[in-house]
């Protein structure tokens, strides 16, 4: 076993167990706690490159007539089952594509954004409050009443506002930072449930 393998226990999982990343097990992890996939049909996964979530929500989502919509910059190898938009998550018409591909509005939006990653902190963690910010006001679009939304945050000053716009708009709200998240990275999820759709 590498000295690689040896801190990074989650990784050598994930390669046995055939996931695409070891990030699938952040997501196992908030799904233990927070029963997001249960009952879901429509489900977007917003940057979801190399497809690990993907995977996951495939494997726990028993519904029939899932619709399962995976977006990302990058390419990715096809995951089955799911449709796959390449586009940047700033694209302007990407909520109503989304919409126009779901065939309806969304039960649950993930989003594990991360910019690419430059070495100076503050930089890092102001781009990636803007694809969490991006994610929400997605997430806001193509959420249908009482849906859930799941994004990656990296620990900043600019954590408090996402956590009080999201406040604003869910019944319900925490931080987790699983234990397949690495100590030393600044990254937490905030899990938002029972969304309060506007009045149409
Ligand atoms: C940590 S990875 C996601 C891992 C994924 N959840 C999985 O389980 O395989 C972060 C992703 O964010 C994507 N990304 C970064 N900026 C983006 C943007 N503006 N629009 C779309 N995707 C973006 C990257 O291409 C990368 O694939």
């Amino acid at each position: 076993m590498s000295r690689w393998d040896k801190r990074e226990p989650y990784r050598r999982k994930a390669r046995a167990m055939g996931y695409r990343a070891r990030a699938a097990y952040k997501l196992l992890e908030i799904e233990k706690r927070f029963k997001i996939l249960h009952g879901a049909k429509r489900i977007v996964d917003l940057c979801c490159a190399p497809g690990s979530w993907l995977q996951v929500v495939t494997q726990h989502c028993k519904e029939t007539d899932l619709d399962i919509i995976g977006v990302d910059i990058a390419p990715l190898k096809p995951v089955d089952d799911v449709k796959i938009i390449q586009s940047s998550i700033d694209a302007p018409d990407l909520a109503f594509r989304i919409r126009e591909q779901l065939g309806g509005l969304a039960n649950l939006v993930l989003s594990d954004c991360s910019p690419k990653l430059t070495g100076n902190k503050t930089l890092d963690r102001e781009r990636q409050a803007y694809l969490g910010k991006k994610s929400l006001a997605i997430a806001l679009e193509v959420l249908s009443k009482r849906g859930h939304f799941v994004t990656k945050l990296f620990q900043s000053e600019y954590t408090q506002e996402l956590v009080t716009w999201t406040k604003n708009r869910f019944d319900f709200i925490r931080l987790f930072k699983p234990s397949a998240s690495l100590p030393r990275s600044p990254e937490i999820y905030l899990i938002a449930k029972y969304f309060r759709a506007p009045a149409k």
